[in-house]
This record gives C-alpha cells, structure tokens and sequence, in this order.
C-alpha cells in the first residue's frame, strides 16, 4: 500500500497502476462502514485493479468551525484498516494542499440539494460536489463507492456525474449499523455513554414511521419516536421523494424518510425507505 500526500505524489504512484481504479472518497475516523465500501471496491477493481481510498477531512463542507475542529483524526490506525483491506493507494492530501487560498470555482446541484441537509446545512453538498469532482479528477477513478447512509449525498453525487458526465460510475452500498441498529458514524464517539444508549431510538423511530400508509402517520409517528427522549433535539425529519428528493404530500411511490437528530452538539443522520402498498423494493 501507498500513501501520496498530495495530487502530484498520486499520480507519480498512480502511472503505472492497472486495470481499473475504484475510489473510495471518505474523510478518514474509518470504521465498519467505510470498510464494506472499501470491500465492495476491492471486488469491483479486481487482483488487477487499483483501490484507492481518500482520506481527507473537507473543510469546505463543514458549516461549523466546531464540528470540523472535533472531526476525528486518528490517521494511523485508518492507515492500518486500509492495509488489511487491501487497499492499493490512500490519498491523504494536507488540509493546504487541496484549495488556493482565492479558490473561486464551486460546483453547485440546485435541485436535491435543497431539502433535508442542504436546507440546515448552507453550503454543505456545494463543498461536497466540489472535492469529490476535485478527487474524480485527481485519481482518474472509472468508479467511485458511496455509502446510502448518505443517501442525499449519493443523489447529489449521481446527478452531478449525469449533469457533467463525469466518466465514473457511482455505485451505492447499503447502511451498516452496530447491533442495536445505530448506523455507524465517525461522530458516534462523540457521544456520552448516555447518548450513545439512547440513539438507536433514530432508526427504531424511522421504522416504526414507515409501517403507516399516510404522510401524517408516517411523520408523527417517527417524530413521536425521536421527541420521546428529553436528549434528543431534531433538527429536520422529512418524507421526500426517493428520487427526486422534494417533499410528498402522498404516498404514491417509494419515499425516503429522512432524520438529523442533534444530541448536545453532535448531529446524526439516518433514514429509511417507505414503500407504498404494492411495492416491493426500490
Ligand atoms: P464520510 O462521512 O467519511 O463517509 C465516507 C463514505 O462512507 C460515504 O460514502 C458515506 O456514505 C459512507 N458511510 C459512512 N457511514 C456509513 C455507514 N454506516 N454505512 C455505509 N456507508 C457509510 O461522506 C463523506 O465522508 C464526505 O462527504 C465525502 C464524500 C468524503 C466528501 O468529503
């Protein structure tokens, strides 16, 4: 495994790779999530191709100077996870190297970005969009893994490659999740051991909303779910188009419900498919 620490290194490692490269973009804090993307990669490239994971904690997409401050770094035991992944390159740019000071072009989605974590979030997927277009570009990837924890990010990312044609395939990969049904996050070491025991209640919330037929069900429901804990605060829970991802009024084809949930300083996302009588998966 190699690690470049800048675009210039990447490509003197990437000259004489084979085969085709399969990206993992993350911002490092690996755990058991970010691993099945990097096994779904690993199958992707095949014994010839070449896995790259980034890691690199974006600061264009944090829009509080406290969440990117207390982002985890633990960069050598990341590097190890990657290692026994069979990761081929980690790219692990320095926080200067990846922007000039008087950077002027953004790439901005217009549509999906406007509800759930665009909404609370200004600037957020503009960030995003931006660095991993800047890391497509900076790898050659043909394809790129994303988890659907992320689930907007994952449709803003796949609009973005449409609307541009960006050459890379975007493959999606289910949300992995602790026992207790919490997904996994970098951020859930932030939590006390007090919130930590109360956050599955998100998914079990989400679930329970999506068993209801009707908007008004399905949101009171899940809300009910959430609020009934005194640490929970939310800060969006939404019903929105699986595809579109613009609010329903009516359940008339798949929907996802989706939920920011703040415990204390710490935010947490998660979300679940609704599907409408007669459907039987995305
Ligand atoms: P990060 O939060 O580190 O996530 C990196 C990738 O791991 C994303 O595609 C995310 O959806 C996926 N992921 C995180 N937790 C997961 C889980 N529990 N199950 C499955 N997949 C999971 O998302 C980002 O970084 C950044 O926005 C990035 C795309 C790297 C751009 O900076």
């Amino acid at each position: 495994m190699t690690v470049a620490d800048s675009g210039g290194a990447l490509r003197e490692v990437l000259k004489n790779s084979t085969g085709s490269r399969v990206l993992v973009p993350t911002m490092g804090a690996l755990h058991q999530g970010h691993l099945e993307l990097i096994r779904k990669a690993r199958i992707l490239a095949g014994p010839e191709g070449t896995v790259i994971v980034s890691i690199f904690v974006n600061p264009i997409q944090f829009d509080r100077a406290t969440d990117l401050a207390a982002y985890p770094r633990p960069m050598e035991s990341d590097l190890a996870a990657c290692e026994a992944e069979g990761v081929d390159v980690v790219f692990a740019p320095e926080a200067g190297s990846m922007y000039f000071p008087d950077r002027s072009v953004t790439v901005t989605e217009s549509l999906l970005s406007s509800g759930l974590c665009g909404a609370t979030r200004p600037g957020h997927f503009d960030g995003v969009c931006t660095v991993v277009l800047k890391l497509f570009l900076l790898t050659g990837c043909d394809m790129a893994v994303f988890g659907e924890k992320d689930f907007q990010q994952l449709a803003i990312i796949r609009r973005m490659v449409r609307d541009l044609d960006v050459p890379v395939r975007i493959i999606g990969s289910p949300t992995i999740r602790e026992r207790d049904g919490l997904a996994m996050s970098s951020r859930n070491v932030r939590l006390t051991p007090e919130q930590r025991a109360d956050a599955p209640r998100i998914r079990w919330a989400l679930l329970a909303g999506a068993k209801f037929d009707t908007v008004p069900e399905i949101l009171e429901t899940a809300r009910t779910g959430i609020q009934a804990s005194p640490l929970t605060r939310i800060d969006y829970l939404s019903l929105v188009d699986a595809e579109t991802l613009q609010p329903v009024a009516e359940l008339t084809r798949p929907a996802l419900l989706a939920a920011a949930v703040f415990y204390g300083e710490v935010r947490l996302i998660d979300n679940a498919i609704v599907y409408p009588a007669g459907f039987d998966s995305l």
